[in-house]
């Protein structure tokens, strides 16, 4: 299955593409009134639990979709659990910290400054509305969010200097995970409407309506995080129907293999499309798989079993004793494992993953890493504005 072609999924992709270009080919050359200008001060952040730094607290959701109460981020970097879903920290505070900025505030937290962006993420969230419908902050709403956030910089910077802070700030997202686990795989209903091509052609294709209207209000830097290796979460693992064999499930995997596939090759057409959009992509899927199966290469003790959990592979989602199940272990040490709980690693896996995102190697980001998007305002705004033509814009880029 993971080598298969989703002719469907790509015709979904291509016609939505295709109707987004017409639709902005009339305003594209008004981005060259753009001045040049300093580096990046802000970070706007989408997705599910792999970023949500909190913005669950503040909603009304079942214990599943929070990680506010204890042993979450037990490690003691924060003084108390913060909403993030890891032992600590997670991949966008090390982000922060990389860009020199301070940590990204929740949308919903009260008072909170948004003057280094925002972080509007929900734990439990897909893609589609239809995933865990009810009880996360969907994508859809997490944009309209942003809008409320643009209208609000608009208001105090003028539109102008909004629009200059909007196009330098960076645009990270990480979401869909919860699209093929509850949403596909826990859900025989889905299941029996679409078939596994059509279902991610649907989710690759409004995760690329999203894209497309952020650019329309303005971002042109983004950051994608790319599924990880489903089928070895703890969770999986467990629930796989070989479970026996101590595998992963590679059912899910190759979903999310599927799902990177896909959208790498949409972000290669964006890429040649919209003028001045740049990016970072990353291999999260091989790069964990590497530290799943090799764990002590990379300093870990444990590639397989969740350190806060309960059942095989600890992957009954107990961490914290609030769920169905009330029962949890909790491990010696959650820095020796890849693992924290059923379903996220730990600070250490983002740590390591947000430094190979940062300045990492080709073979885990591209075409741009993180660092040179943060840092290349002048190159955005001197050669991909001022050069009109698609074809020139894609001389100096290569492809990922
Ligand atoms: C977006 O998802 C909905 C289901 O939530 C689906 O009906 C629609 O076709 C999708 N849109 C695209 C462009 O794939």
């Amino acid at each position: 299955m993971a080598k298969k072609n989703f002719p469907l999924g790509c015709f979904v992709v291509c016609m939505t593409i295709i109707q987004f270009i017409a639709s902005i080919s009339f305003c594209a050359s008004q981005t060259l009134t753009n001045e040049i200008s300093t580096s990046t001060k802000a970070i706007f952040i989408f997705g599910d639990s792999t970023v949500d730094s909190g913005n669950n607290n503040f909603i009304d959701t079942i214990p599943e979709n929070k990680a506010d109460y204890k042993p979450y981020g037990q490690n003691g970097f924060f003084p108390q659990p913060t909403g993030r879903f890891s032992d600590g920290r997670i991949i966008v505070d090390f982000i922060a910290e990389y860009a020199k900025l301070p940590l990204i505030p929740p949308f919903l937290q009260p008072n909170a400054d948004y003057s280094n962006g925002v972080n509007f993420a929900s734990g439990g969230a897909g893609v589609l509305a239809e995933t865990n419908q009810g009880l996360v902050i969907d994508l859809q709403t997490q944009l309209s969010h942003f809008e409320d956030v643009r209208n609000l910089l608009s208001e105090k910077l003028g539109e102008k200097k909004a629009k200059e802070f909007i196009s330098e700030s960076i645009y990270f997202i990480s979401i869909g995970s919860n699209d093929y686990m509850g949403g596909y795989l826990g859900n025989p209903k889905m299941q029996e409407i679409y078939n596994p091509e059509q279902y991610v052609g649907m989710v690759i294709g409004n995760l690329t309506q999203a894209i497309q209207t952020l650019y329309e209000k303005g971002a042109r830097k983004f950051g994608f995080l790319s599924l990880s290796p489903l089928g070895c979460l703890p969770a999986l693992r467990a629930l796989n129907p070989e479970a026996n064999k101590g595998g992963c499930f590679e059912a899910a995997s190759a979903l999310a293999l599927a799902h990177n596939n896909a959208f790498s090759n949409v972000l290669t057409s964006l890429d040649h499309f919209l003028q001045g959009f740049m990016y970072s992509n990353s291999n999260f899927y091989d790069w964990l798989r590497d530290r799943i199966d090799n764990p002590t290469k990379y300093g870990f003790k444990d590639g397989v079993n969740a350190c806060c959990g309960s059942g095989p592979y600890g992957g009954m989602f107990s961490c914290g004793g609030r769920k169905k199940v009330t029962e949890f272990s909790l491990c010696d040490n959650g820095g020796d494992h890849v693992w924290w709980d059923a379903f996220h690693p730990t600070e250490n896996i983002h740590h390591q993953f947000a430094k190979a995102l940062w300045n990492g190697p080709s073979s885990s980001v591209g075409p741009y890493n993180l660092q040179t998007l943060f840092s290349n305002n002048q190159i955005k705004l001197t050669i991909a504005d001022i050069v009109d033509a698609p074809e020139n814009h894609q001389d100096h880029q290569f492809q990922y």
